[in-house]
């Protein structure tokens, strides 16, 4: 990481912050974050996690995070055959992730990123899930994760994971 993140920036379960200045560029993930994330907080569907500047309380980033599940039969073979023959298995659905513009290229993404497979890995301890998966957006946000070690399902290149055994051994704060 580029610099200390953690002094400067905290990361904080959605309430009622202004979050109506937020632009990652991306008008969807602008408008999720203004319209729809406090909804999917309140009706159980997602946990949105914003990123906030100490000094200022501006909106950096954000990031939410679900339970999910992912047929047996969609993971790399590599992955499948360490696992029970279950039709499905439990993950955690990394749903959305962005920084804002002009926060941009000072480590803030990776600091989201690790803080959200942190979390990912403790709360698996007590419901289980084998895996972080996301769906990048485009070729940049799959570059993205391709650098932090994602995998991506052979048949679905867009939509990667990271194994909670591959977490565990990051040995993330
Ligand atoms: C992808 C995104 C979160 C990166 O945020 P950021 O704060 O600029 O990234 P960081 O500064 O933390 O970068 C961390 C590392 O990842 C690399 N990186 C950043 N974006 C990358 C990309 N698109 N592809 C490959 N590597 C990338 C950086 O070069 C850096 O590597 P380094 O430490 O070796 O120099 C940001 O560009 C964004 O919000 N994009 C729009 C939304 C989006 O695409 N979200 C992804 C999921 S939907």
């Amino acid at each position: 990481m580029k610099f200390d993140a953690q002094s400067a920036y905290r990361i904080e379960a959605l309430s009622g912050q202004d979050r109506s200045s937020f632009d990652c560029g991306i008008e969807e993930l602008n408008r999720y974050l203004r319209q729809q994330a406090g909804q999917d907080s309140r009706k159980g569907v997602a946990v949105p996690f914003l990123l906030v500047h100490r000094q200022t309380n501006v909106i950096a980033g954000f990031y939410t995070l679900s339970n999910t599940a992912v047929e047996l039969t969609a993971l790399p073979e590599s992955l499948a055959k360490k696992l029970p023959r279950y039709p499905i298995v439990p993950a955690t659905l990394l749903g959305r992730l962005a920084v804002d513009v002009r926060h941009r290229g000072v480590g803030l993404g990776e600091f989201l990123l690790l803080d959200a497979l942190s979390r990912s890995l403790a709360a698996s301890s007590e419901v289980a899930s084998f895996a972080v998966v996301v769906d990048a957006k485009d070729q940049s946000a799959r570059g993205f994760y391709l650098k932090f070690g994602f995998l991506p399902f052979p048949e679905s290149p867009n939509r990667l994971l990271l194994p909670m055994q591959t977490i565990s051994a990051m040995a993330l704060q």
